[in-house]
């Protein structure tokens, strides 16, 4: 199920937009790790497009290579160090190509990264972007340049990504850049700062934009969607003191999403990801009210041990996720849930780990992403906890989490043969080019002979089978959207 993500994000694949006349250097960007990075590689292309810089897939042909970076797991780190590998030979034939870092590792490693890699030229952080074309410049006078600066209202709001190299119909938006979580075993709020919220004018204009250029469906984006709030930039610390009137005139994330919703009744509006602890009941009323918000919800729990829970900081209880849980049941009867779930946090029992089983097992997840623990340096839980748990023993519990996940998810999709769903076709399916892929409301994809439908389409499609993670059906006519 790891592969998923992998799948889903298009790992490492270059990014290529539209070439901007008058343009004569050469960007190679690819992604690795969250949707937050390929979202920035894209804020990323549009500045450097006015910096003379077309984007090519030929890594050969490159003036300039960039790779955004996942410092989140260990293995994430690896294979970006690989992909330097990969660089460092094709440099051999292309000496004049300069290559950056992006991302959560060059946050991370800053400038220890010139050191270790000698391929590198450049290391920025996330929230230094805007800073590239004086960066380049340094790189271009043939110094080594580093801004690894985190701001405490950088958001990017004020530029639009170029798109072009997606499917076209679905887009990402940025909400909120950082996070103040502090989960125990997390490096995100070491390499992405302090959590702040963009302003909803902007989002507005952007989505708006995007709704003028075709697209169908826009997924919220900010590693805790659920704390938005804005009451006029800035950090919410610094807003301590902050009067009534100015908690009166925020915008809160459920807010935010019926502004969303109502602005573009005929657009899909989906969201990620929600911290259960973050998660309130107004959010469920909105996605209630408008049928345009889809009945969805990415809700990681990483332990179904209290105890666990505690260890990772993580401020809710087992109990309290189960009343949410029967709260979103209640509130969005037909809502699929997903999870993300950590097996071998430092500590975990037998007992903890059947404690994630049964609580999947009372959830009954409709996919989940799943994963060793993996100690980060830096992290609370790499200074105060030992990484105790042997391999084997977080792989086998890794499995087993897998194995329910995959029987549960099966269950899922079984629950939609002999009914009708709406799809929005996004692309060709993989497996046959006769066939068209989309995806339901509830997140779960589905296959379909193409007929005279095409990508971009809103389609009612009956359910004839499926498999664990796949719909297969047939489309019976356009939806009523
Ligand atoms: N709120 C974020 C979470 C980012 S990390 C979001 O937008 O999704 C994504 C997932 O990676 C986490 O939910 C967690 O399950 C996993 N993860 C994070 N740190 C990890 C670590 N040190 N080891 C293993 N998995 C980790
Ligand atoms: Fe990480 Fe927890 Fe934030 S998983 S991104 S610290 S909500």
């Amino acid at each position: 199920m790891e592969e998923k993500i992998i799948e889903e994000h298009k790992q490492g694949e270059a990014l290529v937009l539209e070439a901007k006349e008058g343009n004569t250097k050469k960007l190679f960007i690819e992604s690795y790790g969250c949707q937050m990075n390929f979202s920035d590689s894209e804020i990323v292309a549009s500045i450097l497009a006015n910096q003379g810089y077309n984007t090519t897939q030929k890594l050969e042909e490159a003036d300039l290579v960039l790779v955004n970076t996942c410092s989140i797991r260990d293995k994430a780190e690896q294979t970006v160090r690989k992909r330097l590998e990969k660089y460092n030979a094709v440099k051999k034939t292309n000496p004049k190509m300069k290559v950056g870092v992006l991302g959560c590792m060059a946050e991370r490693l800053k400038s220890k990264f010139l050191e270790e890699e000698k391929i590198v030229d450049m290391v920025v952080g996330p929230d230094a972007y805007k800073d590239l074309p004086n960066l380049l410049q340094e790189v271009e006078e043939g110094r080594d340049a580093v801004n690894v600066i985190l701001s405490k209202d950088e958001t990017y709001g004020d530029i639009s990504p170029v798109r072009l190299g997606g499917n076209g119909v679905t887009a990402f938006v940025s909400i909120t850049r950082g996070c103040d979580n502090m989960c125990t075993f997390c490096v995100v709020p070491f390499t992405r700062g302090r959590e702040r919220s963009r302003d909803p004018q902007s989002i507005i204009e952007e989505v708006n934009d995007l709704a003028s250029k075709g697209y169908k469906e826009i997924t919220l984006l900010g590693q805790n969607v659920d704390s938005y709030l804005w009451y006029g930039g800035g950090l919410k610390k610094d807003f301590k003191n902050a009067s009534e009137i100015q908690k009166a005139t925020a915008t809160t994330f459920a807010q935010l999403l019926e502004i969303v919703a109502s602005a573009q009744p005929n657009i899909r509006i989906r969201f990620s990801t929600s911290n259960p602890q973050d998660m309130t009941e107004d959010v469920l009323h909105a996605m209630a009210k408008h049928n345009n918000i889809c009945n969805y919800i990415h809700l990681p729990v990483q332990s179904g041990s209290t105890r666990i829970l505690q260890e990772m900081n993580r401020q809710h209880t087992r109990e309290e996720y189960f009343q949410l849980i029967d709260k979103i049941r209640e509130i969005l009867p037909d809502c699929a849930i997903s999870q993300d779930m950590i097996a071998g946090f430092p500590t975990e029992t037998e007992a903890d780990h059947q404690d994630t089983l049964s609580l999947m097992e009372y959830v009954k997840y409709d996919f989940g992403f799943m994963f060793m623990y993996s100690e980060r340096p830096g992290t609370m839980a790499a200074r105060k906890l030992e990484d105790d748990i042997p391999e084997e023993t977080k792989k086998r519990r890794l499995n087993e989490i897998i194995a329910l996940q995959q029987k549960h998810s099966a269950y899922r999709t079984q629950q939609f043969v002999g009914k009708t769903v709406e799809v929005l076709i996004e692309k060709e399916s993989k497996k046959s080019d006769a066939e068209w892929s989309g995806r339901t409301p509830q997140n779960t994809v589905a296959v379909f002979p193409k007929e005279n439908y095409k990508p971009g389409d809103f389609v009612m499609v009956r359910i004839d089978d499926c498999t664990s993670t796949t719909l297969l059906g047939e489309a019976v006519g356009y939806s009523e959207k």
